[in-house]
Parts: structure tokens; sequence; C-alpha cells
């Protein structure tokens, strides 16, 4: 597999918290990598340094060849990695379809759009039937008129996976996307992520859901407080010390349920 995404030495501080201590990883393209950790432990914090939304105080981020830690999150959108928040705000005035279509990035020249020129009005044609599939993959098609911001936690979940593939990213960094989704729902959604690696998208997903990530993952890596202690097989977790120490104190021995 060829190496895609590349963490090198990442490290933040938010005034004397010391949240991610040289941090390094890599993604493979078509992998879908879990990231997992107990809570505070950095796995947000990591996603934001990834995406821009968080400059880290040392180290370097790679897509290929390209360094990317110093651009600023539209630049890394256009670069190919598009990322989901673990609590999505939506706006109060737009609908549904209206924040997906304003989710596309593409670039259509700005005066067909302005000026209504067909290669414009063709452009938009296509966004409006790629965001209508999303929809109806993420199972929103039914309210895609209604104000985006009434929609309940996990529909606003599924609204951000549509938003972030409007771009169609290379490499899609979901935070928690399992967090109130009904569990039916959740079948689906495994079913759509293992859709788009098999169409060559990698993934990146914080889960607490070991069965979410026991049925998605080729690998995980485990943050505590802010170090990698583990990347291994998600069968393989349950068997890590370093990993039940993450989550159940240091020097404990007992399996945690969840693990
Ligand atoms: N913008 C910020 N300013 C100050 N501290 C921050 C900021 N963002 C994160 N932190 C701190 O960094 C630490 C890690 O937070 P982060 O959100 O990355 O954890 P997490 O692993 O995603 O946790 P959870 O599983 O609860 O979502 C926390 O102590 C948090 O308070
Ligand atoms: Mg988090």
């Amino acid at each position: 597999m060829t190496q895609l995404l590349t963490v090198t030495d990442i490290s933040k501080a938010f005034g004397g918290n010391q949240v991610l201590k040289s941090v390094t990883f890599s993604l493979q393209k078509g992998e879908i990598l879990g990231l997992l950790g107990p809570n505070g432990s950095g796995k947000s914090t990591l996603l934001n340094a990834i995406s821009g939304f968080t400059r880290v105080d040392s180290g370097s981020v790679s897509v290929g060849e390209a360094r990317i830690d110093h651009l600023p999150p539209h630049r890394i959108i256009q670069a190919g990695i598009a990322r989901t928040f673990q609590l999505p705000a939506m706006p109060a005035k737009m609908t549904v379809m209206e924040v997906v279509m304003a989710a596309g990035t593409r670039h259509h020249g700005i005066w067909n759009g302005l000026l209504s020129l067909p290669s414009g009005r063709r452009a938009e044609r296509e966004d409006s039937q790629k965001a209508s599939q999303l929809l109806e993959t993420l199972l929103l098609s039914k309210v895609r008129n209604l104000p985006a911001a009434a929609l309940s936690g996990g529909q606003k979940k599924l609204l951000g996976i549509a938003c972030a593939l409007m771009g169609e990213p290379e490499i899609l960094m979901l935070d928690e996307p399992m967090a109130g989704v009904h569990p039916q729902l959740r079948q689906e959604l495994v079913a759509t992520l293992q859709m788009l690696s098999q169409q060559g998208i990698s993934l990146i997903i914080i889960e607490h859901d070991m069965h979410f990530i026991k049925s998605l993952c080729q690998r995980c890596i485990v943050l505590d407080r802010g170090h990698i202690v583990a990347s291994c097989h998600p069968d393989d977790l349950s068997k890590n010390q370093d990993v039940l120490d993450a989550y159940l104190g240091r020097g404990s021995r007992m399996l945690k349920e969840a693990v």
C-alpha cells in the first residue's frame, strides 16, 4: 500500500497543558485507521492539527511529499483531506440541502457561476445531483428541506459526513461518527464507510464504540495523555497492556469490558 498521510513528531500544548507529545504515524491509501484513547487523551486535537484547525508547535504533516502543516483549513481540504466534528453545529436558517451544497468546494470558475454561463449551471447541476445522492446514501433525503439546525444529534453527524464528502476527499477523518446514531443506521454507516474505502478513500475514525471499530478498522492507534501507546489490529487491543493501562490506570491487569 502507498503511504498517503505522514504525521511526524508533532507536539501541541495549550498553555501548560501538553496535549500532543511527539505523535508519529502514517496512513496508507485505502486504509481505515481507528484513533482511540480515553477522554481528554488528545484525539480531537490530533484531528484538528492535521486539518489545520489547530497549529502544531513542532513536527510535520505531509500528504505524499507535500507538507501541509502550515496551510489554512480550506487549503488542506483542497489538498484532499476532509473532516467531521465531534459536536457538529448547523446554521439555523439553512436547509439540509443548502448546507450540503455550500460544502461543495470544487472550482467551477466564479464568473461562470455568477454570470449563469452554461458551464457554471452544469457544474451546479452536478453538485446538486451529488448532494442529493449523498443525502440518500446517508438516509437524509426525507429531511432535505428542513432547517439543518432542527435535525437530531445523530442526523447532524450524518449531515457532517455528507458535507465532508462533497469535496471528494482522498482522506476522510471522522470524529465520533457513531455518537447519537441509531443502531440500525450504524450498520448502514459501516457499509457506507466500507464502500468509500473500496473506492480508495482512506479513513481515520475516532470512536469509542469497539464493535464499530472492529467491524471497520484494519489498524488502530491508541493515544494516552498525548502519546501513541499502541498501533495494532483491533483484535489485539484487549491483549495490549499499554492500552489496558491507558483506559484502566497504570498497573491494572484487568481487561476493560469495552475493549
Ligand atoms: N482549544 C483548546 N484550548 C485549551 N485546551 C484545549 C483546547 N483544545 C483541547 N484542549 C485540551 O486538550 C486536551 C485533549 O482534548 P481533546 O478534545 O483532544 O481530547 P479527546 O481525546 O478528543 O477527548 P474526548 O474523547 O472526550 O473527545 C483536553 O485537556 C482539553 O481540555
Ligand atoms: Mg474528542
